[in-house]
């Protein structure tokens, strides 16, 4: 059984993950969507809330070989923990290439046993993240097309209330 682990910060998840991980789990015979912490970020929803968006994203979109999961340790030893042989990340432009790349190597020396593989993002959501997202709903803009259509309420609701 090839297990993959796409890991991820996902506050919140966007149509841009779900993108990945619709394409993901195609390739692999399970996936299993995991928030992790990026030191590097300050995030806004707490791990239970985005592991819950997440988890109605995955269901609506009715991806039955894909899991949502959280773990607040190193993604390798993770990946170890789950028997995953893959790490799913993906590469929207040249600008996230370097830390993504210095990512992969870092993973494969703390665990040789999984490699990371790069889903290029399909082009219509080249621009979205998780932060434009925050941004844009915060100051009450329209999220829609930019979320899953099972979170949007959520999250608008969220970011909202998070502004005032
Ligand atoms: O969505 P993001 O923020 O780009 O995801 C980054 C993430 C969460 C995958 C990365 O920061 C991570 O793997 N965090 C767990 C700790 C870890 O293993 N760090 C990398 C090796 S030092």
């Amino acid at each position: 059984m090839k297990i993959a682990v796409y890991p991820g910060s996902f506050d919140p998840v966007t149509m841009g993950h779900m993108d990945i991980i619709r394409r993901g789990a195609q390739m692999f015979d399970k996936l299993v969507v995991s928030v992790l912490i990026n030191t590097n970020k300050k995030s806004l929803f707490t791990m239970e809330e985005r592991v819950e968006l997440l988890k109605k994203s995955v269901e609506g979109a009715g991806l039955t070989n894909v899991e949502v999961s959280s773990f607040s340790g190193l993604l390798a030893d993770y990946t170890e923990q789950i028997g995953a042989c893959t790490i799913v990340r993906g590469l929207r432009a040249v600008t996230d290439f370097e830390n993504e790349f210095q990512l992969a190597l870092i993973n494969r020396k703390l665990n040789p046993n999984a490699d990371t593989v790069f889903l290029v993002t399909s082009a219509e959501n080249m621009y979205l993240s998780s932060s434009l997202v925050r941004e844009v709903g915060s100051f009450g803009g329209d999220i829609s097309e930019f979320v899953p259509p099972e979170v949007i309420g959520q999250v608008t609701a969220r970011l909202v209330n998070k502004a005032e």
